[in-house]
């Protein structure tokens, strides 16, 4: 039987840098979940139906991919969803220490679940989500990092489509 991973995320709003850690995902494991992460503590710009409807519109030609929201820890969530693999991607070296801690934090969780890391795109190595949604609400053009569908729901939730 393959290996069932989970690719967990705010993803508000996914960007292309998620899109190609997904893929990259997608390569690698039997069956990938992109598990947006409901946190009561966060105030995310877009809800949790448009961010799964923003993620399955993306993914919807990546025949492996499940998209999925959870509440909790992610560990829990990959236990119920029978995975073993929790998938991150590494942008920049910034990103290294968080992400240290993160895996050695669910490690300690859940010792057998392992996390993962790919390497992103270089392109997209330096994108952020708050980037996007700041530099699209003063009207600059980011389509080169944004998928059309989310620049669509970006534009009519900022009032500018
Ligand atoms: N391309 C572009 N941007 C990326 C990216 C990529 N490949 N990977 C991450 N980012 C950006 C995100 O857009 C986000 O940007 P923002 O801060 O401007 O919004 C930022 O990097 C953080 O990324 P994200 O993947 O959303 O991580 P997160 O830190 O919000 O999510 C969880 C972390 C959800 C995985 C973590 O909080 C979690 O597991 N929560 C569940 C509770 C739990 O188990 N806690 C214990 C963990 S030890």
């Amino acid at each position: 039987m393959g290996v069932v991973a989970v690719y967990p995320g705010t993803f508000d709003p996914p960007t292309k840098g998620h899109l190609d850690v997904i893929r990259r995902g997608a390569r690698l494991f039997e069956r990938l979940i992109v598990a947006v992460a409901i946190n009561p503590e966060k105030e995310p710009l877009f809800s949790e139906d448009e961010r799964l409807t923003m993620l399955r519109q993306l993914t919807k030609g990546i025949h492996n991919v499940e998209v999925a929201s959870f509440r909790g820890l992610t560990v829990d969530f990959c236990r119920k969803r029978g995975a073993s693999v929790i998938l991150r991607g590494i942008r920049t070296f910034s990103d290294f220490e968080y992400e240290f801690q993160m895996a050695l934090t669910n490690r300690v969780l859940a010792p057998d679940v392992e996390t993962l890391f790919v390497m992103p795109s270089e392109e997209f190595s330096y994108l952020s989500s708050s980037m996007v949604k700041e530099a699209v609400a003063l009207g600059g053009d980011l389509s080169r990092f944004v998928p059309e569908v989310v620049l669509k729901c970006l534009k009519r939730k900022l009032g500018q489509g």
